[in-house]
């Protein structure tokens, strides 16, 4: 099938790539580079062997994201990863993530339209939820007031998208709700690729490890948890990546029970910062500097995943361990 990924080379867009070719589909990337590399599509090749076709387009500019589909008949399905993620700079700069990520999802569904792509699957996060009340988080909990832009667009767009799809009988979503993609292939020719100093826990310690940083800061050591430190549900990227397969291919084969869906794809177990240092440790073999400091403002205490929706309406599961991940998240660091 004929698939176009906004954000393809993007970290988790790349890696979804890659799997819909082992998984024998035909992926077409869109891509305007503003938080990736097009050298990206070397380690693509490098994986797959595949030259994957890839248009320079910012998918806010509705003509030049249109003429894509003129470019490339038959697009059946879009998984759409273009946005703008950086928590921080959202709340800095609120217009440019409304921009990006609202105007993007508003194109991708008007080009949908247009040009007759009918299944769509949807970049959210467990960032919607907020801090639950009840643990693990299933997609029934009450959607959470946004605490950034960045969460906001999030919210914003899943309704964008249900308002769309209920109008228009030929469209079709699955919404996933990431929790906190990790890890990189297991080639190490592609994986995350932070600009400057990063904001997500995993980068901080691989870079940590390999002397780029010189102290990793844990945000918080007096939580309301086993270890005092935070928890989440640490997803392998790669495993993350599959879920997407298995949505274009729920919905094109018709096995939706709505038009529009929702699924959290997590592991279902929850991580604190302690243990994450720990097995990273344990796992390379490397001593991480680390100091506990303050709390970060706007950090969740707990969250996790009840991913049994996914695992048992999807057919996906998380199949890779911590271990497993973290060793492929220091690979790829020491490759770069
Ligand atoms: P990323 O920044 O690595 O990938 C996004 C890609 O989209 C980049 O290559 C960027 O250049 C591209 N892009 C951005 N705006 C664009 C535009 N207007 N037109 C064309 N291309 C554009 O981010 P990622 O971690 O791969 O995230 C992918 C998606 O998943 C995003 O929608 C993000 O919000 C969502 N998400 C990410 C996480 C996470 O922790 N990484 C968690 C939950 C949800
Ligand atoms: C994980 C844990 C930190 C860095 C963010 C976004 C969320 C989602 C994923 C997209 C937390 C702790 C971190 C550090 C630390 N993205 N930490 N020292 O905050 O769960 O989620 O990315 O939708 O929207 O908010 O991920 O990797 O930043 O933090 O102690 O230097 O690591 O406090 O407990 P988070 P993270």
């Amino acid at each position: 099938m004929k698939i176009l990924v906004t954000g393809g080379t993007g970290y988790i867009g790349s890696h979804t790539v890659v799997e819909l070719i082992e998984a024998g589909h035909e992926p077409v990337i869109v891509d305007n580079l503003s938080n990736s590399k097009e050298s990206v599509l070397d380690g693509i090749y490098g994986i797959t062997g595949r030259k994957v076709p890839f248009y320079n387009v910012d998918c806010t500019d509705l003509e030049a994201f249109g003429s894509v589909f003129e470019a490339e008949p038959g697009i059946k399905a879009i998984i759409h990863f273009a946005a703008s993620k950086a928590v921080g700079e959202s709340v800095k700069e609120p217009l440019k993530y409304y921009r990006n990520n609202l105007t993007g999802i508003i194109n991708v569904l008007e080009c949908m339209k247009r040009y007759g792509a009918s299944s769509l699957v949807f970049s959210s996060s467990c960032t919607v939820y907020g801090q639950p009340e009840e643990l693990p988080v299933t997609e029934e909990a009450p959607i959470q007031p946004a605490l950034s832009p960045y969460g906001n667009t999030k919210q914003i767009c899943e309704e964008i998208i249900r308002d769309t799809v209920s109008s228009c009988n030929t469209l079709h979503a699955v919404m996933l709700r990431y929790f906190n993609p990790i890890g990189a292939h297991e080639s190490a020719l592609i994986g995350e690729l932070p600009l400057g100093v990063p904001q997500n826990l995993i980068p901080y310690v691989t870079q940590t490890a390999a002397g780029i940083r010189e102290c990793l800061t844990v945000f918080g050591n007096d939580y309301d948890t086993p270890d005092g430190s935070c928890i989440r549900d640490y997803i392998n990227v790669t495993d993350l990546a599959k879920a997407h397969i298995k949505a274009v291919e729920r919905m094109e084969s018709g096995k939706q029970k709505q038009n529009v869906e929702v699924f959290n794809i997590g592991t279902g177990v929850g991580t604190s910062v302690f243990e994450i240092i720990k097995t990273f440790e344990d796992v390379t073999g490397v001593k991480l500097n680390y100091k506990v400091g303050p709390r970060r403002e706007g950090d969740i205490e707990k969250v996790w995943a009840d991913a049994s929706y996914a695992n048992n309406e999807l057919g996906w599961k998380a199949e890779k361990d911590m271990r497993e991940t973290l060793a492929s998240a220091w690979k790829w660091q020491t490759t770069l």
